[in-house]
Formats: structure tokens, C-alpha cells, sequence
């Protein structure tokens, strides 16, 4: 699973291949024009309102991408949005903080991605109102391996989603810790991207490889992706590192950081070994209050566009 996407991007002979054509009003699915599609490797476009699609990405572990992901869904979906959680990791950690037991699963993204169901049966409940979810477990770490010999790899996840996109307003996909082929396929999938970075010295460090591997995918995959944001997570004001980090991510970024800190908050770290979300688990803590303002933030820049 792990790996430089580039080993995927070079070796994609269809890459340099820029098809803006047939427009997206059109269902690349049936007939000739599916077909077209499947060889140009472009993504298939359904009709009607579209949800959006949001890919939590860093090849960073342990950055706060679960966390935002879960938090971000479960507020969206409070917010009255229809959203789905696609758990694209197969650490399966957003499956484990809805409470949700690996070993109670029949099906995962990794029938989702290679076939094995058909992808309306998919989704699950996650007992929240509004909120459904794609888990994961260890399974989809073969995944990796074995879409690397199949047609159309990187967009296996962006073509098992088109028959579900008209049952909800969000998709937020949680990505692994790598630029392997799984996230490849949230990058395909998505229409904008979250990347969580943590207040922590060297948090830039792999940045210029994750913005690198972004334009590689608009130019040759999916030029309709976009950086949503730049959110920093476990901030702690009490440290001048953390401020400093701050500074420097607002001279690179500054009009993609977003304005909402995530703090540093034992209670965000302790929600999922209990199966709830910071809301559920402690609704007036700083963690919670954060990612509330945070979904705000980041719904005003999304749904302000359409
Ligand atoms: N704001 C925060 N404050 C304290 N702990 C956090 C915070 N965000 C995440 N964590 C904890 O840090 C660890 C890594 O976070 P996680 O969201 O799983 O990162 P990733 O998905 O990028 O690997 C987890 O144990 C999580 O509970
Ligand atoms: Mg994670």
C-alpha cells in the first residue's frame, strides 16, 4: 500500500491525456460514451445535484486526518446534511471511533473497490441520524496490491460512488498515511481536498511532495480537484512553537489555512476509544466546539461556490 504515487502517475500510460471532453452534463457509464471514458481513463459524471466530495489527506500518520474526517462528518450531519464517511484506511480508524466492531463487518471499501458487492448494498448505518458510513479493516491493505493490475486503478472508488452520490449532500473520504494507490483513488474520487497539519515542528516537511502529487493528479487525472484547506490540529497556545507553525503555514497558504484551530484536547483523543464523536462524548469541550466551527468555516467556503 505504501508508496511514492509517482511509480502509479508514470506508469500510467495514458498519462499527458487531457479529455475535457464530452462535457459533464453527459453519463459516461452507458454506451460509446462509457466507453470512451473507461479508455481515456476520465472520471464518470452522473446528472442532478452532485454531493461534494471531500478527500482528508496528508501521507503523514498520525496528523489528525481520522479525527477530522469522523468530526467533520458527524457535524455535517448534524448540520442536516445527508453525508457519507468512506473509511479508505485499512487501519479502519474512522470505523472504530463511530463504535463501530471490525469484526462485525459483512462488507467494506474493499468490496467497493474491487467489486465484490454491489455498491448500493454498501453503505451502512452508523446510528446517527444522517450519517452513514463505508468501513474499513485490515482486508483493504490487499486492495493495494491488487488493483494494481486492474482497468481504470486509480478511479475503482470514484466509479463505485456514482450510483450512491444522489443519497447524499456530503462525502468525506478519511485516506491512509501514504500517496499509495488508495489515496490515489480518494484524490480521483474527490472534488476538493482537507489537508490537516499538526502544530508540530518539521509539520511543512512532506508538504511540497503532497502539493506535488495534487498537481500531478489535476493534470493528468482529475483537473477538477481543488485544495479546500489548510486546517492545523492540536494546537496548543501555551507553546510558542505552536503559534510559530501557525505564522509560517499562513505565509505559504494564505488563503487556503483556515481560520479554525483545532486544539489540543484530551477529550478529542479520548472520544474514539469510546465509539463517539467529540460532540456526543463531550459536547461543550474545546475540541467539539472547534470542529463545529470548523465545519461552518469550511461549509461557507464549499456550498458558497456552487
Ligand atoms: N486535536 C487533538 N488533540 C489531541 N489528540 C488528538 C487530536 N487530534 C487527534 N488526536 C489524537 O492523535 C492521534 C492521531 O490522530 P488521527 O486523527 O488518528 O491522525 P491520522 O488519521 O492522521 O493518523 C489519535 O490518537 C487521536 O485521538
Ligand atoms: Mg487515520
Amino acid at each position: 500500500m505504501a508508496g511514492d504515487s509517482s511509480a502509479f502517475l508514470c506508469g500510467n500510460p495514458n498519462l499527458g491525456v487531457t479529455v475535457t471532453y464530452p462535457p459533464r452534463c453527459l453519463w459516461y457509464n452507458s454506451g460509446w460514451i462509457g466507453c470512451l471514458a473507461r479508455v481515456f481513463h476520465v472520471k464518470q459524471q452522473p446528472t442532478g445535484p452532485q454531493p461534494r466530495i471531500l478527500a482528508i489527506a496528508n501521507q503523514k500518520g498520525g496528523v489528525g486526518k481520522t479525527t477530522t474526517a469522523v468530526n467533520l462528518a458527524g457535524e455535517l450531519a448534524r448540520r442536516g446534511r445527508r453525508v457519507l464517511l468512506v473509511d479508505i484506511d485499512p487501519q479502519g480508524n474512522a470505523t472504530t471511533s463511530l463504535g463501530i466492531a471490525k469484526a462485525s463487518l459483512t462488507v467494506t471499501t474493499y468490496d467497493l473497490l474491487l467489486g465484490g458487492a454491489p455498491p448500493e448494498t454498501i453503505p451502512m448505518a452508523s446510528g446517527r441520524d444522517r450519517l452513514e458510513l463505508i468501513p474499513a479493516d485490515q482486508e483493504l491493505a490487499g486492495a493495494a496490491i491488487e488493483l494494481v493490475d486492474l482497468n481504470r486503478r486509480e478511479w475503482r472508488l470514484s466509479d463505485g460512488l456514482v450510483p450512491l452520490l444522489p443519497r447524499y449532500d456530503w462525502i468525506v473520504i478519511d485516506c491512509p498515511p501514504s500517496l499509495g494507490l488508495l489515496t490515489l483513488n480518494a484524490l480521483c474520487a474527490a472534488n476538493a481536498v482537507l489537508i490537516p497539519l499538526q502544530c508540530e515542528y518539521l509539520a511543512l516537511e512532506g508538504l511540497a511532495q503532497l502539493k506535488a502529487t495534487l498537481e500531478r493528479v489535476r493534470e493528468s487525472l482529475n483537473p477538477t480537484l481543488r485544495i479546500l484547506g489548510v486546517v492545523m490540529t492540536m494546537y496548543d497556545g501555551r507553546t510558542n512553537l505552536a503559534q510559530q507553525v501557525v505564522d509560517e503555514v499562513q505565509r505559504y497558504f494564505p488563503r487556503l489555512i483556515c481560520r479554525t484551530l483545532i486544539p489540543r484536547s484530551v477529550r478529542l483523543s479520548e472520544a474514539p476509544s469510546h465509539g463517539r464523536i467529540a460532540y456526543e462524548y463531550d459536547p461543550h469541550g474545546r475540541g467539539a466546539q472547534a470542529y463545529a466551527l470548523l465545519t461552518e468555516e469550511l461549509v461557507g467556503r464549499e456550498e458558497r461556490l456552487v
